[in-house]
């Protein structure tokens, strides 16, 4: 059967955000018809979210429904007007830092959300569940390659705890109802949209302003930066593989680790412009070092980024230029 001749449609959950738009437009390019979910959460100015929107209003096949993942009654609704048949869940409240003031919130909204939405979905006969999980579920650890394989973590952060929780629950659910679900865990995901709390926007805007740029620890902490085209083909691989495949867990990341000093040196670079540092204590919560093993998922279902830093930095950069003019 070919895509387009489906009935069902796949539910993007954070479609308005950051890698969900981007994820929405790539599903829609395969033929699925993709209904997207999002409630413009505060987190970060929702006018970005609606911007986001408004660039997919264009796609064909594309619909948006604005609301809560952990409103049962419209995802129960959600899933039998629209003949959800498979998810792509993206939504979350992301950040580190901020999960440590609000905890509580970030359980509710990250796994109670998530349970609603497996839960609803097993019951509508949903067999394809794919969903975001986070380098952070790795913990603190200094050594690398990250394996799927390795022992679970402490997690330092209630952010990396709540993705921790959510892996676990997308496997109770396989193992309990047979459904075919995928964690994805995301390695530092930047390129146009990227959300401005995160390093490539906020230290671009800090430079591109003259302003000092708040600057944690030393500098040594080292990050896997994975350009967002690659992340999103690694999402369409997974959902195409999934089925049949029941629980699975792949690193999205790009296997190469930048230290936050020569990150601030490539930005330098690219907007010809130094960089002021405000240096301020290593944050609780930050990890030193993220960097994904890539043999799984390119193993099993053909992820393989393709995008350097320097190159998806520069279309960082004509993006960002273009909201400026
Ligand atoms: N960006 C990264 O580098 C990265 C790394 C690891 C994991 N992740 C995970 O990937 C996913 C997408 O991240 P992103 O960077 O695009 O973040 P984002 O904040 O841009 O997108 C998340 C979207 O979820 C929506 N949302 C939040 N709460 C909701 C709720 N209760 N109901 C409906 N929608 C809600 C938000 O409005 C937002 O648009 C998240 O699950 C995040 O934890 C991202």
């Amino acid at each position: 059967m070919t895509q387009s001749s489906r009935a069902g449609a796949v539910l993007v959950t954070g479609a308005a955000g950051f890698i969900g738009s981007h994820a929405a437009a790539a599903l829609a390019s395969t033929g699925r018809r993709v209904v997207g979910l999002d409630n413009l959460d505060p987190y970060y100015d929702p006018a970005i979210k609606r911007r986001n929107l408004s660039d997919l209003a264009a796609v064909s096949g594309f619909k948006h429904v604005e609301g809560d993942i952990r409103d049962r009654d419209l995802v129960r609704r959600l899933f039998r007007d629209e003949r959800i048949d498979e998810v792509v869940h993206l939504a979350a409240k992301a950040g580190v830092r901020p999960s440590i003031e609000d905890p509580a919130l970030y359980a509710d909204v990250n796994v109670t959300g998530t349970a609603v939405l497996l839960d609803v979905a097993q019951r509508s006969g949903v067999r394809a569940f794919v969903m975001a999980s986070s380098s952070s579920v790795y913990g603190a650890r200094t050594d690398a390659p990250f394996r799927e394989s390795d022992p679970p973590a402490v997690a330092i952060s209630p952010y990396a705890c709540s993705k921790q929780a959510c892996e676990l629950l997308g496997k109770t659910f396989a193992a309990l109802h047979g459904m075919d679900v995928t964690a994805l865990r995301f390695f530092n995901a930047y390129g146009p949209r990227q959300r401005p709390d995160m390093a490539i926007h906020k230290f671009s805007a800090q430079m591109l302003a003259g302003k000092p740029i708040p600057f944690y620890g030393d500098g040594s902490m080292r990050r896997d930066h994975t350009y967002v085209a690659d992340v999103v083909a690694g999402v369409v691989r997974a959902l195409d593989h999934a089925h049949g495949r029941g629980y699975r867990v792949y690193n999205l990341g790009n296997s190469v680790t930048v230290s936050l000093n020569d990150l601030v040196a490539a930005l330098e670079r690219v907007w010809g412009v130094r960089a002021v540092l405000e240096h301020l204590p290593a944050s609780p919560g930050d990890v030193p070092l993220t960097c994904a093993d890539g043999t799984l998922a390119a193993d099993e279902i053909g992820y393989r980024p393709t995008t350097s830093l320097d190159v998806g930095v520069r279309l960082f950069a004509a993006w960002y230029q273009g909201l400026r003019t």
